[in-house]
């Protein structure tokens, strides 16, 4: 249906990548790893030239974040995924109750269901709708995920919760820009791949007093058997170090390093507010178009992030994807593959400029009108 399609030349955005996971690291983020020579990679992370990276990175995110004292910037390998478990094995006491609206949120849930000694429940709101959380009596660990990149939802309030209960937010793909208030969170996490522009294979959970007492608590449990690598007590004590128990990705860190000194220059009202401004460029041009829809039927639940557009069925998105990818000039807009629409998934992270969102737009609109 599309094969004739050519992007006209001034259409071509800037960079091709609209992926919302793995984002685009910045071409100049790479120019700079080149720089450093023989200077940092290949070097111990125990040494001091990767120890003062990692402690800027940590400095920087407490700054952007606005992180209050006694909350520690906790880094390791392994990502979000990887604390799916280490949250149920390290932090749960006895019940985690978790929220969720899309595939990442489940697979949390799920993690924490193969943990035959804790209980964990679901409130599940449908693919498509977002949901409001809340403090569950008998749960000390509420699972609630920012923004759920399989869907494009994110989430619009944190629930409030007792003394002894948890707050555990993923802030995989919305931190840095969905709006959060990171010191209402107890864990607050995220792998640097997305909003943070670096690689995957590594994880930063943001942790209160309340979190960082409860890693003791747990881990006291001698009954309990929880392998080294996830370990909270070793992720922590090392964190403290600027160091990370096991060998990280250096570049990744270099990268996420970048970006957060990328994203303090602006601050982070003003990230968010161009991130509304990508936002409301995308869903005003899928509510104005006939053949287009938001997949998000509730307003305040489109994500500011990762924007989820359906396609009427006579026009095939896969088809044009294939197309545009052809020619080089837009990459990674599939819907998520388990979804199964017919659909455009387009990432609004912060280093995907809104002039590019405006040339994709008006490329899509121009192929479709014209097939
Ligand atoms: C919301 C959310 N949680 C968790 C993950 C898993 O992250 P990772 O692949 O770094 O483990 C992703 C990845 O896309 C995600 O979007």
């Amino acid at each position: 249906m599309f094969e004739n399609f050519n992007i006209p030349q001034n259409l071509r955005p800037s960079d091709p990548r609209f992926g919302s996971g793995p984002s685009l690291v910045p071409v100049e983020f790479l120019t700079a790893l080149a720089e450093t020579g023989t200077e940092l990679l290949g070097t111990s992370h125990r040494k001091p030239v990767v120890k003062n990276l990692v402690k800027e990175m940590q400095e920087g995110l407490r700054k952007y974040f606005n992180v209050p004292a006694g909350h520690e910037i906790v880094i390791g390998n392994g990502g979000a995924t990887f604390l799916f478990d280490a949250i149920g094995l390290g932090l749960t006491k006895k019940k985690s109750a978790h929220f969720t609206c899309g595939e990442f949120s489940q697979k949390w849930y799920k993690s924490h269901k193969a943990i035959p000694w804790i209980e964990a429940q679901e409130f599940a709101s449908e693919y498509g709708d977002g949901c409001e959380a809340h403090d569950v009596d008998d749960a000390d660990l509420i699972a609630v995920t920012l923004n759920e990149t399989s869907t494009g939802v994110m989430i619009n309030s944190l629930p409030k919760v007792s003394e002894d209960t948890l707050l555990c937010v993923d802030a995989t793909s919305g931190a840095g820009q969905v709006p959060c208030n990171v010191s209402e969170c107890d864990v607050f996490f995220f792998s640097p791949q997305k909003v943070f522009a670096s690689e995957g294979g590594f994880y930063v959970a943001i942790m209160s007093p309340k979190a960082l007492k409860r890693a003791e608590e747990v881990a006291a449990d001698k009954s309990r058997y929880i392998p080294p690598i996830m370990s909270w007590s070793h992720a922590i004590e090392n964190s403290v170090k600027n160091q990370t128990y096991n060998t990280p990705s250096i570049s990744t860190i270099f990268f996420l390093n970048e970006q957060v000194k990328l994203m303090n220059k602006l601050g982070y009202e003003k990230v968010v507010s161009m991130a509304n401004d990508k936002a409301n460029h995308i869903y005003g041009w899928a509510n104005e178009k006939a053949y287009l829809s938001c997949y998000v039927e509730k307003e305040s639940y489109r994500s500011n992030a990762v924007a989820t557009i359906n396609v009427d069925e006579k026009y095939s998105a896969d088809d044009l994807i294939k197309v545009l990818e052809q020619q080089k000039a837009v990459y990674g807009i599939d819907a998520y593959r388990k979804l199964g629409k017919n659909q455009f998934r387009i990432s609004l992270f912060h280093n995907i400029t809104l002039e590019d969102i405006k040339k994709l737009t008006e490329i899509i609109s121009l192929a479709i009108e014209s097939a």
